[in-house]
């Protein structure tokens, strides 16, 4: 597996691979999103013999990054993959001093919840009806000061 930084070139794979991931209701990302994130945000790519198996996006406001979405390709999961992108994110924006990685969950989205868990993201709160289909949201925290050494 290669983790590569996405391209512009990367976009049409990209946007396939979304609609494979995520319906209406979960707010998939559109082609022209993909191309501005290439370009501007931290968005990494898990290619397996040059095809897209994976990717992890990250936005970055000021001091605060922000898990926008995960997802690998069905026929690739449970082989680690999720965890090499997560991991490899969280490590370049402890590289660039961040203090704290967070993100937004659905509270039934049990795969991604432990997923996060494993690799040091705490529950801090949770919000009501955040999904369009009026599922709660956690919102979870990885803090750098709290790693263990
Ligand atoms: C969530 C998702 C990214 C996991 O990808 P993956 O590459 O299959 O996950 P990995 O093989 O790296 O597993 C990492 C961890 O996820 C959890 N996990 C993975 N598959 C699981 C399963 N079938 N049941 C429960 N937990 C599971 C485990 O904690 C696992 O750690 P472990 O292997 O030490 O037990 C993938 O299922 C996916 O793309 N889902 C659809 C999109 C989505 O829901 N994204 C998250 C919200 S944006």
């Amino acid at each position: 597996m290669k983790i590569s930084k996405a391209k512009t070139s990367d976009v049409s794979a990209l946007y396939n691979l979304e609609r494979e991931l995520f319906n209406s209701k979960n707010y998939p990302l559109s082609k022209a999103s993909f191309y501005y994130h290439a370009k501007n945000s931290l968005l990494l790519l898990a290619k397996v013999d040059d095809v897209l198996a994976g990717y992890i996006l990250i936005l970055i406001k000021r001091k605060d990054a922000k898990l926008y979405s995960i997802g690998v390709k069905e026929s690739f999961r449970g082989r680690g993959i999720s965890k090499v992108l997560l991991q490899k994110a969280s490590k370049h924006l402890e590289i660039l001093e961040f203090k704290k990685f967070i993100l937004e969950v659905r509270v039934d989205n049990i795969v991604a919840i432990s997923l996060y868990e494993k690799n040091g993201f705490k529950i801090v709160k949770s919000l009501k009806a955040f999904y369009k289909d009026d599922c709660d949201a956690y919102v979870m925290e990885l803090n750098y000061g709290d790693k263990e050494l």
